[in-house]
């Protein structure tokens, strides 16, 4: 049985990515931190593995015992106060972990990174309004950035065959940044926020994973993968599913100013300072909400791994919303 150790796996895609890899046939080890919460780890088959991405004789100890075939490396920072914490978290810490690999001399099959449709930003950017895998990266985010530089770092280390995605926004049971959204248009609240022909792209979490144990298994290396769903969605669309899941029949449509939200993502962060909780609406997210257009090339994705999502938008958002439901969230 081959043996995959996934980090991150404590966090909302690395739950669903442990449960795939098990369905899958892999013997799955979660790379988890002391303080992280396992609930969505429990009743599967993986054993826990406590490390600390700072110590890289430790990890390489661990990689060395574990004698894995492939690292799914999840973790990531997607919501930080500092500059300096997003590229610690998210570029840092994936040096720290390909010097603890050469330190085990771990022969991996494949090492595969989770980056971001940000480390690339907004096809605003992009001659033909879509993102490619020859684009220039245009990231608008501090997050977006902290990505492209670790992917800029590991495309340079040939000796470890490895693989990149860069997943557009995904959703699910257990996401909780859309989940405001779901709350507040069962509130009857429909708010609007910056430009309102904006291009969305979204994918299922569940295809997601599916998609990500297809590309370790696969042959293809030293490439990066975009993932959407393979169409594109306007925030009216989203809602629009949303309130007939709800059952919502009426609501108030508000069309709230960029500069409005501007200023409420910085009283947010004020608040922030004072709870330790970073919101959902922070500075980042009313950079990527002043962006018009999503779109991303996932051709490299359908002609590599087949890849043809089982879940749109519509499908997804129904399941999604089922999950709520039942967790009486709205
Ligand atoms: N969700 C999206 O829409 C989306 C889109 C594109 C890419 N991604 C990428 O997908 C990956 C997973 O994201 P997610 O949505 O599942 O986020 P999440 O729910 O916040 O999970 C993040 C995971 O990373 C771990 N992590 C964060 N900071 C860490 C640190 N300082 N040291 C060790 N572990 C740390 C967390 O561990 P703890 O549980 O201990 O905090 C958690 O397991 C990330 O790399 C993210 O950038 C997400």
């Amino acid at each position: 049985m081959k043996k995959v150790l996934i980090t991150g796996a404590s966090g909302f895609i690395g739950g669903f990515l442990v449960e795939e890899a098990i369905s899958r046939g892999l013997t799955v080890h979660s790379a988890l931190r002391n303080s992280s919460n396992t609930e969505v780890l429990d009743g599967l088959d993986t054993k826990l593995i406590y490390w600390d991405f700072e110590n890289v004789d430790n990890m390489a100890n661990i990689l060395r015992k574990g004698d894995y075939d492939y690292i799914i490396h999840n973790a990531g920072l997607t919501k930080a106060k500092a500059k300096e914490a997003y590229f610690k978290v998210n570029e840092q810490y994936l040096r720290n972990l390909v010097d603890a690999i050469r330190m085990a001399d771990l022969k991996l099959d494949k090492f595969l990174f989770v980056s971001s449709l940000a480390a690339f930003g907004p096809a605003d950017f992009q001659p033909e309004n879509i993102v490619k895998e020859n684009s220039v990266p245009h990231p608008v985010t501090n997050y977006g950035r902290s990505k492209l530089a670790a992917e800029l770092y590991l495309i340079k280390q040939q000796d470890i065959p490895h693989n990149i995605i860069r997943p557009t926004a995904v959703y699910g049971p257990r996401e909780y940044d859309l989940l405001t959204v779901y709350q507040s248009l069962g509130k009857h609240i429909e708010a609007y926020i910056g430009l309102t022909n904006q291009r969305l792209t979204f994918i299922y979490v569940k295809d997601l994973v599916r998609a990500m144990i297809d590309i370790l298994f696969s042959d293809h290396e030293y490439k990066g993968y975009f993932i959407s769903d393979g169409h594109t969605y306007s925030a009216q669309e989203m809602n629009v599913i949303v309130k007939r899941e709800l059952k919502v029949k009426w609501t108030i449509p508000i069309k709230l100013p960029i500069l409005l939200i501007k200023f409420l993502a910085f009283c947010n962060e004020k608040i922030a300072n004072i709870s330790g909780k970073y919101p959902p609406l922070n500075i980042e997210k009313v950079n990527e909400l002043q962006a018009r257009d999503w779109n991303c090339d996932i051709s490299g994705l359908e002609k590599d791994i087949s890849f043809v999502a089982e879940y749109n938008l519509d499908h997804g958002l129904k399941e999604t919303i089922i999950w709520c439901k039942e967790q009486e969230l709205v």
